[in-house]
C-alpha cells in the first residue's frame, strides 16, 4: 500500500468543510491513518512549498497557508497518491472534474481547498515534515 500527505487548506477549514472533504477521501477507499489540525507560520509554509519559491505566486501562497489553521493528514491505500489527486481534481477549480473536491469547494486557483503529494519521493518528504513514524496508525 501507498501513503500520501494531504492538507485541507485554510479556505476549507474556515468554511467548516473538513468532514465533507474527508468523506470524499474515505468514499474513494482512502484511509486516514494520521491527522492533526495545526496553524502554520508563514515560514513553515514557505519550507513546505520551497519547490515553488521562484514562482510569482509564492508569497501569496505562503500567506494564504498561514492565514487560518489547516488539517494535515496521511492517506493510505492502493495507489493513494494518484487516487487522492483524482479525488482532489485539477489545481484550478474551473478545470476540475465534476464531483471532485476542488470542483465542489475550491474558491480559486490559489485558494483551492486541498493539497496532495505528487510522487512517492515528495510524499515521503512531506509526511516526514509533519508526522513522526509513531503517529502513523495504519
Ligand atoms: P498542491 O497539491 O497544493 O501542490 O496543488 P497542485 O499540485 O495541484 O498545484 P501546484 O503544485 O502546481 O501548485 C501548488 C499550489 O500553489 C496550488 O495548489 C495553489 O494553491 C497554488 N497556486 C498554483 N498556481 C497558482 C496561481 O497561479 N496563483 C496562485 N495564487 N496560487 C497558485
Ligand atoms: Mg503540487
Amino acid at each position: 500500500v501507498e501513503r500520501t500527505l494531504s492538507i485541507i487548506k485554510p479556505d476549507a477549514t474556515k468554511r467548516n468543510l473538513t468532514g465533507k472533504i474527508n468523506a470524499k477521501f474515505e468514499d474513494a477507499g482512502l484511509r486516514i491513518v494520521a491527522q492533526k489540525r495545526i496553524h502554520l507560520t508563514k515560514a513553515q509554509a514557505g519550507v513546505f512549498y520551497a519547490v515553488h519559491a521562484e514562482r510569482p505566486f509564492y508569497d501569496e501562497l505562503c500567506e494564504f497557508m498561514a492565514s487560518e489553521p489547516v488539517v494535515v493528514q496521511v492517506l493510505q491505500g492502493e495507489s493513494a497518491i494518484a487516487k487522492n489527486r483524482e479525488v482532489m481534481g485539477a489545481t484550478n477549480p474551473a478545470d476540475a472534474a465534476p464531483g471532485t473536491v476542488r470542483a465542489e469547494f475550491a474558491e480559486s486557483v490559489g485558494e483551492n481547498s486541498v493539497h496532495g503529494s505528487d510522487a512517492p519521493e515528495t510524499a515521503a518528504v512531506e509526511i516526514a515534515y509533519f508526522f513522526s513514524g509513531l503517529e502513523l496508525v495504519g
